[in-house]
């Protein structure tokens, strides 16, 4: 059984939800059943903080925490704001979080996060050389993780593909909003991953997210070069790796 010292704190901020829950460190999954609260809308740095507050209540979890955000996240300031508010455009979200939860808090971009946990407890360990993790959902998420070690805010969602910005066309957003079928999407994830296969060439590409799930449904139509696996982690992924990098720090 876990004792409270492997436990540690993940929170997701997503742009329709925040979520979050205790987490086991020796396995690398959630302690307890997760929490979700809806975004406040507007999303504004303040009332999200309030959220996240609200979810660390509930556990009654006074330790440190990690934190997923879905932007570039610098030594805790957010610097853009593709898919959220534009109010967290250079904000100081860490002190931020600090101030109004009253607990240490550790910010990071949730593809870099969901990155991290895949080296520690899954399919992206120094042994697999080269890995690219990429979460597919509102936008693209990627995490460069180069024998074990994160290369942070790649940011590759956002590379030209056939003209567009990456993820308008391959997320897992724009398969819904366009009510693709699972070999449509996958004929745009394959013009997405060749064109970043060509720019990282990586051993090997884990697919985060929640259509991770999914993954026997849509992979086959998917055709490129690297080996491609769905994240152990599933979905979990981005607070696992936040929990583990707040008992880190
Ligand atoms: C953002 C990234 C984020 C990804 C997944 C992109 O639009 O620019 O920072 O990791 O969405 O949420």
């Amino acid at each position: 059984m876990s004792t409270q010292k492997q436990r540690g704190f993940g929170i997701d901020i997503g742009g329709s939800g925040i979520k979050g829950a205790p987490v086991d460190l020796e396995k690398g999954r959630f302690a307890e059943e997760r929490t979700r609260i809806a975004t406040p809308q507007p999303a504004t740095p303040e009332a999200v903080a309030e959220v996240v507050k609200e979810i660390l209540d509930h556990y009654g979890w006074d330790g440190p925490f990690g934190c997923t955000f879905p932007a570039v996240v610098q030594h805790g300031v957010t610097r853009t704001a593709a898919n959220v508010d534009d109010s967290w455009i250079d904000c100081d979200a860490a002190k931020l979080l600090r101030k109004v939860t009253g607990r240490e808090a550790v910010l990071v971009n949730d593809a870099d996060a969901a990155g991290v946990a895949e080296v520690e407890y899954g399919a992206a360990g120094p042994d697999a050389g080269v890995v690219l993790v990429t979460t597919l959902g509102t936008g693209i998420g990627s995490a460069l993780v180069v024998r074990g070690t994160l290369v942070p805010n790649t940011e590759f969602g956002h590379i030209e593909v056939d003209g567009h910005d990456g993820e308008s066309r391959a997320a897992d957003s724009a398969r819904d909003r366009e009510e693709l079928s699972w070999e449509e999407w996958g004929e745009r994830l394959t013009r997405y991953y060749r064109t970043l296969e060509n720019l990282v060439w990586p051993d090997l590409i884990v697919v985060g997210g929640g259509v991770s799930k999914k993954f026997d449904r849509w992979s086959e139509h998917v055709h490129i070069r690297t080996p491609i696996t769905p994240a152990k982690l599933l979905n979990e992924a981005g607070i696992v790796g936040a929990a583990l990098l707040a008992h880190r720090a």
